[in-house]
């Protein structure tokens, strides 16, 4: 995607995650040592985190190359043979969005996974038999923003499992900075701070704001990023102050006025604001949790007074 040329090429360039960093070299360091695959890893989380860019980093640490796919794109078990037949020793295939791997292309996953053997059937009729062809060790990393969705005997044949956290300020402004250094641009230390304010969390979307601040900057001035020019450009991007967009607003607004704050059903609030419920799902509504706007209850999602004094709406709570 459009990320590559930003993307770091190693852990040590990587900023954030910490703790799951830091268990990652060890588990290299360890399976380089004995000379074996790093065992296979899932990633979890919001997008737009880093899950991506951490199997590539996997994989140049490791020495190896990489193969990517993704759930979708897989559709027969024909396709899943033909990417892992290309492996070679110690490469990492990457799977993004694993959780929407077919019933019959993850039956093909688990001896791979497991005894890194492909079973095959041959033959028809009377003749059909399945014969088993080995494969290298390979790593598979499988991204998902929903690891609830994965069926359980797949999840339990990742060694490694982790989380990925949306970023701190002080970490977004770092990949702020570099972006900008990488870029060869001009940004003023205030700007950085507003970009990396109104990102969500979200390296991916840090660095999308900074291409667009940056246009603005480039044709209306001198190319230099400023306060000035930075809080303009997202103003006029329509990304508020906490980094909420349009969608954002409609999502919390919909749920104040036509359901009068909630709780309500996500496919309720899905199709009267015309989106669809897994994007809001996996997309808007983890930030809104993590920001503490919205609550999940039994009965539905509810909005909170936070989220009513950040869109200056009048919260009648009904207790006088
Ligand atoms: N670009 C995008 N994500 C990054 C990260 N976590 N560290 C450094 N640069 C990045």
């Amino acid at each position: 995607d459009d990320d590559s040329s930003l993307r770091p090429s190693s852990l040590d360039e990587y900023i954030g995650q910490h703790d799951l960093k830091e268990n990652l070299k060890i588990f290299i360091q360890a399976a380089k040592q004995r000379n074996e695959a790093l065992d296979h890893v899932l990633l979890y989380g919001p997008p737009g985190l880093g899950k991506t860019t951490l199997s590539y980093i996997l994989a140049n640490e490791m020495g190896t190359n990489i193969k990517t796919a993704s759930g979708p794109t897989i559709e027969k078990s024909g396709d899943l043979a033909a990417i892992l037949s290309q492996l070679e020793p110690g490469d990492v295939l990457f799977i993004d969005e694993i959780h929407r791997l077919s019933k019959v292309v993850e039956e093909i996953l688990y001896p791979a996974m497991e005894d890194y053997c492909l079973d095959i059937v041959v033959g028809k009729d009377s003749s059909v038999r399945s014969i088993r062809l080995d494969l290298p060790p390979f790593t598979l990393v499988g991204a998902t923003t929903r690891a609830g969705d994965l069926s359980a005997p797949l999840r339990d044949r990742f060694g490694i499992v982790n989380q990925l956290a949306y970023y701190k300020q002080e970490e977004l402004e770092k990949i702020v900075r570099r972006t900008a250094r990488v870029m060869e641009t001009q940004i003023h230390e205030d700007a950085i701070t507003e970009i990396a304010m109104r990102s969500r969390g979200t390296p991916r979307i840090a660095n999308r704001l900074f291409r667009r601040v940056r246009d603005f900057a480039q044709v209306m001035n001198d190319g230099v990023i400023s306060l000035e020019i930075a809080t303009m450009a997202l103003d006029r991007l329509k990304v508020d102050h906490m980094g909420l967009d349009d969608v954002d607003h409609k999502y919390l607004r919909g749920i104040i006025e036509r359901f009068k704050g909630g709780p309500v059903g996500l496919e309720a609030i899905a199709s009267s604001i015309g989106e669809e419920p897994t994007t809001l799902e996996d997309v808007y509504e983890p930030y809104l949790l993590q920001i503490g706007f919205i609550t999940r209850t039994p009965r539905g999602r509810m909005v909170s007074n936070k989220a009513y004094e950040h869109l200056k709406i009048h919260h009648d709570d009904g207790l006088f």
